[in-house]
């Protein structure tokens, strides 16, 4: 059993879990997730891991609630524990000196980029962090980024903080930069994925991604996490979960997230009075 350390709100609908895992916590390497059930007999979700302190044995999950299994972790207290912690599992995200790398995050992807944009600062390249979201009330770990980051840029659908507007804007942040960026990494929902590879194809910006897609046993077994990649089939799982953003094909990967989507609300519209105001709006686990 794993026990719970911190469970709290730390944004509207976004959560902040720390566990003991001793385990995952040794091995844990910027870019990898866990696997977790929240209860005995539930389902299994991919949740990436955004910090870990090897000494306390702990790992640190932020989530957004969109989901049972999600809504029952946003449940949980101090001292409770949960039966499955897998991991760490996925393959670490690559930590070169590229020069300039900008890395996107939005949603749980706030969270998840930090431990990736640490370590490549670590290792000498110059770091720009752009977060982005619908309003500044759903930042969080501002401070964190600007601790580290050579230039920290934010990004609201409403214009309250930053630039207004979408991802799209990036090809006009990258512009007004004063260095050419040689790599862009995103975290965070699928959507925010393919419309940084997209806003990136033009400019010919290697851009990785963190895949997301539904999985079940995350080490290659079941196939439920097959993505197609320049035309190959790959498991995000084992293969990923980093892939080039320019080679997805981001079409299948939308609608294959979509598969479980009825089965996801229909408990929760009979557990609650009424479905969640957040619930599905950004269509990603975490
Ligand atoms: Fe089963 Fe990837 S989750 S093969």
């Amino acid at each position: 059993m794993f026990k719970v350390v911190t469970s709290r709100m730390i944004v509207p609908n976004m959560h902040l879990l720390t566990l003991e895992a001793p385990a995952v916590a040794r091995e844990a390497k910027p870019g990898q997730f866990v696997i977790i059930r929240a209860e005995e007999e539930g389902e299994r979700i991919p949740l990436s891991i955004s910090d870990w302190d090897e000494q306390m044995g702990t790992i640190t999950i932020v989530y957004m609630n969109v989901g049972r299994t999600t809504d029952r972790l946003a449940s949980l207290v101090e001292g409770q524990e949960i039966p499955t912690v897998v991991g760490p599992l996925g393959n670490a995200t690559d930590i070169e000196k590229y020069g300039t790398v900008l890395l996107v995050g939005g949603c749980y992807g706030i969270g998840s980029i930090f431990p990736i944009a640490r370590a490549l600062k670590e290792a000498g390249n110059k770091i720009v962090v752009l977060i982005e979201g619908r309003s500044s009330y759903l930042f969080y770990w501002e401070d964190r980024y600007k601790a580290i980051a050579d230039k920290f840029v934010q990004i609201t659908r409403d214009g309250t903080k930053g630039y207004k507007g979408h991802v799209d804007r990036l090809p006009e942040i990258i512009k007004s930069l004063d260095t050419p960026v040689d790599r862009v990494i995103v975290n965070g929902c699928t959507y925010c994925l393919k419309r940084v590879s997209d806003a990136t194809r033009p400019m010919e910006i290697p851009t990785w991604v963190s895949l997301n897609p539904i999985m079940i046993d995350g080490t290659g077994m079941c196939g439920v996490c097959r993505v197609s990649v320049g035309g190959e089939t790959r498991f995000a799982c084992v293969h990923g979960p980093d892939f080039d953003g320019h080679q997805v094909n981001w079409e299948e990967l939308l609608q294959r997230r979509k598969t479980y989507m009825p089965e996801e609300v229909v408990p929760l519209r009979t557990s609650k009075s009424e479905e969640h105001p957040h619930q599905h709006r950004e269509g990603c686990h975490g």
